[in-house]
């Protein structure tokens, strides 16, 4: 309990005092006598523990489940450093990270058996050469991807009795590894691919791969992810650290494979305020 509510006060960068109010049991921790408890302490210490912090394969199910509900993410690359002779970023910026927000999708799976990674968790990415992003991964820099779930605010419910909704409560995950550009596809191949990506991104039906008279160059890739660090929330309910990188690549949506976890696949789990 003492290090739950110590969880919760660490993660408040603001004075409490001021911006919210505190649950009975950690103005018992605040106040100089912590032994003395009370029975409105009592209750508001049962409210707490009926919370069950979701054990690490579940925490990877959520993950999963991010990447999948997800159409977009901030992708950090590094400016190469020195810069090319041709560059047009300022020489400052050399070997700085810079995020990006990108158009991702979850569409391993329409891609033909050949050049599948049979839906492992490695996002399909539209790149387009003009970008900073893939000039600075064609320029050798690895990358990752930040995901979050802080646009469904208004769904979730407050962690804390009496505390407001937090941003901060909300899942996150980082993927961390390199873009492989895909191989030239079948008109076939493409038009799978087109129909899953341009699902969530209608819009960049005009600068596909090929697209007459697009604006911009570009080429289909998948980012093959070699790392993942999860942030479930608040640490006293909900897991924080690096995800096992087998258990990612072996969760699919209605199960996982041999081995992998108990078996369930991320359409198993909700994210804070998803409907069942
Ligand atoms: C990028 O990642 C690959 C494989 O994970 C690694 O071998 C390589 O050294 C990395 N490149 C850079 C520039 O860090």
């Amino acid at each position: 309990m003492v290090s739950r509510v110590l969880g919760l006060l660490a993660l408040c960068s603001v004075p409490l005092t001021q911006a919210f109010v505190i649950p009975h049991d950690a103005q018992a921790l605040l106040s100089s006598d912590a032994s003395v408890h009370t029975l409105s302490d009592v209750e508001a210490t049962s409210d707490i523990e009926t919370f069950t912090r979701p054990n690490w394969f579940e925490s990877t199910l959520l993950a999963r489940r991010l990447l999948a509900k997800s159409s977009s993410g901030v992708i950090s690359t590094i400016f190469p450093n020195p810069p090319p002779p041709n560059s047009r970023s300022p020489a400052s910026v050399a070997g700085l990270p810079i995020g990006l927000r990108e158009y991702i999708a979850d569409c391993e799976s329409s891609l033909p058996s050949e050049l599948s990674h049979s839906d492992n968790g490695d996002p399909t990415i539209l790149a387009l050469r003009v970008a900073t992003t893939f000039k600075n991964t064609g320029a050798g820099s690895n990358l990752s991807l930040e995901l979050d779930w802080w646009d469904h605010l208004e769904e979730a419910v407050p962690v804390y009795p009496g505390l407001p909704r937090s941003p901060a409560a909300l899942p996150r995950v980082t993927l961390f590894g390199y873009l492989e550009p895909l191989p030239e596809l079948s008109a076939h191949s493409a038009a799978q691919l087109e129909q899953c990506f341009l699902a969530s991104h209608p819009d960049a039906k005009v600068w596909l791969p090929g697209a007459s008279r697009s604006p911009h160059s570009s080429f289909w890739a998948r980012m093959v992810v070699t790392s993942a660090y999860w942030i479930g929330g608040f640490g006293d309910v909900q897991q924080i650290g690096w995800i096992d990188i087998d258990e990612w690549k072996g969760i699919r949506p209605y199960e996982s494979v041999g081995g992998v976890g108990d078996g369930r696949g991320w359409e198993d789990v909700r994210l804070p305020g998803e409907k069942e």
